[in-house]
């Protein structure tokens, strides 16, 4: 297929500021034309119509599990459930055995994904070595290797001499530091968000300040060392209005918001059903209206996944026993479409914050329908209707809350280099 013609879909392009209905023309990988009524000659058609057509969704935070924990992910299944999501790159997190902090592991995802993965991946390496807060890793070293942010997410780096050195070199190596921001201490045991709800499950509460005080740390230790901070999964109303504030103040800081943390509360953990326990934890109806007010505005500039697989085994134990995360990469579009639907955002602030911004924060290729630009394309049908089971997806785990649920809005194919890599069997045709 080397000439594609996507014809009369409704194309979304946040870098050019662009919602129109257009053809897309590709041609040996890259966008080749973007207009009305573009030649068909010689090219393969594929009807858009009634479809989105948008650059391919980046993922600035997942949990791919290669190398180490094979059995809940690698990166096969993993890039296979990214493409299926309309996701095109994902930037896969350190937390992997052995961890991504030397760069021989880097280099290793790298190449086992250029053979086994349709979905370009980044990798993410570790800010300290074994994650344990201590002691910096080589990030010159591993930046050269491929990295594209630096993070010890799943843990904090709780010394702030530690992270302020971090932040600094970061600098150097010209990557952002992506923070895991939760205060062990505060956290203690807590398993659920602390309120209301913790206290009506008599499980122990991770309370909102746990994060913010963290937040607040790494604002004031980015505005100093004037390095680039990203906030992962941000929860509390409060740690958006510490972004907010920061922002204003001309600190380099970019925030991403989870889609589970955008739509859920803690409510839905009331049932014990161990998939709703993350972390940072679901919370409050206040606090998810603050995030989707954050979103809206533009303090909150990333919708990341956080995709975290885990075997159904190590999920089916009591509540405060089960490791903590949910799959987001094959439901994330579907879940989101909720914030659109509500008017809470444009399609086209809702592709800005899926591709555009998440490209940037990575300083990556990507997020636009530019001509010229590599053929990275999604096609979203924004109106089916569809039941997610994860039995029948591409992940190897099943940890989904939405599981067995109703979604509207789905991935209906999805193109890498101009390449076709996922179609939805009963979406569009191909002819
Ligand atoms: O829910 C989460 N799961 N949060 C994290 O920080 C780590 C992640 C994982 O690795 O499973
Ligand atoms: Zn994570």
């Amino acid at each position: 297929m080397a000439r594609v013609l996507i014809r009369g879909g409704r194309v979304l392009d946040p870098s050019l500021d662009l919602d129109d209905t257009l053809d897309l023309l590709i041609e040996d990988g890259r966008i080749a034309g973007l207009g009305r009524g573009l030649s068909d000659d010689g090219a393969e058609v594929v009807d858009a119509a009634g479809a989105w057509v948008a650059p391919g969704f980046v993922d600035a935070h997942a949990h791919l599990r290669e190398p180490g924990q094979e059995y809940k992910e690698d990166l096969a299944s993993g890039g296979n459930a990214a493409v299926a999501g309309g996701f095109t790159q994902v930037a896969c997190m350190a937390n992997t055995d052995p961890v991504n902090d030397d760069p021989s592991v880097t280099m290793y995802i790298l190449d086992r994904a250029e053979k086994d993965s349709p979905a370009r991946i980044r990798p993410i390496a570790a800010a300290t070595r074994g994650l344990k807060g201590q002691v910096m890793t080589e990030m010159m070293a591993l930046r050269e290797a491929g990295a594209v942010a630096f993070s010890d997410d799943g843990a904090t780096i709780m010394d702030a001499g530690v992270m302020r050195r971090v932040l600094q070199y970061s600098k150097l190596a010209g990557a952002p530091v992506i923070v895991h921001a939760e205060d062990c201490h505060l956290r203690g045991a807590g398993v659920v968000n602390e309120g209301p709800v913790s206290t009506r499950l008599g499980l122990p509460g991770n309370p909102c300040v746990a994060e913010e005080v963290l937040v607040a740390r790494d604002l004031r230790l980015a505005a100093i060392t004037g390095a680039h901070l990203h906030v992962a999964h941000v929860s509390t109303a409060g740690a958006v209005a510490l972004i907010r504030r920061a922002r204003e103040e001309g600190v380099r800081v970019t925030a991403e918001a989870t889609p589970h943390h955008l739509t859920l509360t803690d409510e839905a953990t009331t049932g014990y059903d161990t998939s709703t326990r993350v972390a940072p934890p679901l919370r409050s109806a206040r606090d998810v209206d603050a995030l989707r007010q954050g979103l809206a505005e533009g303090v909150i500039d990333v919708i990341a996944t956080d995709h975290a697989p885990h075997a159904s085994y190590e999920k089916e134990v009591e509540f405060t026993e089960a490791p903590p995360g949910m799959l987001g990469l094959e439901t994330a579009l579907a879940v989101v479409l909720e914030l659109v639907r509500e008017v809470r955002l444009t399609p086209l602030e809702l592709i800005r914050r899926l591709s555009t911004n998440p490209a940037r924060l990575l300083g990556l290729e990507g997020g636009s329908l530019a001509v010229g630009a590599s053929a990275d394309v999604v096609l979203v049908d924004p109106e089916r209707v569809w039941t997610y089971d994860p039995s029948l997806g591409f992940s190897k785990s099943r940890n989904s809350p939405w599981a067995g649920a109703t979604l509207t809005g789905r991935v209906a194919a999805t193109f890498v280099a101009g390449r076709l890599v996922y179609q939805y069997e009963r979406g569009v045709s191909l002819r």
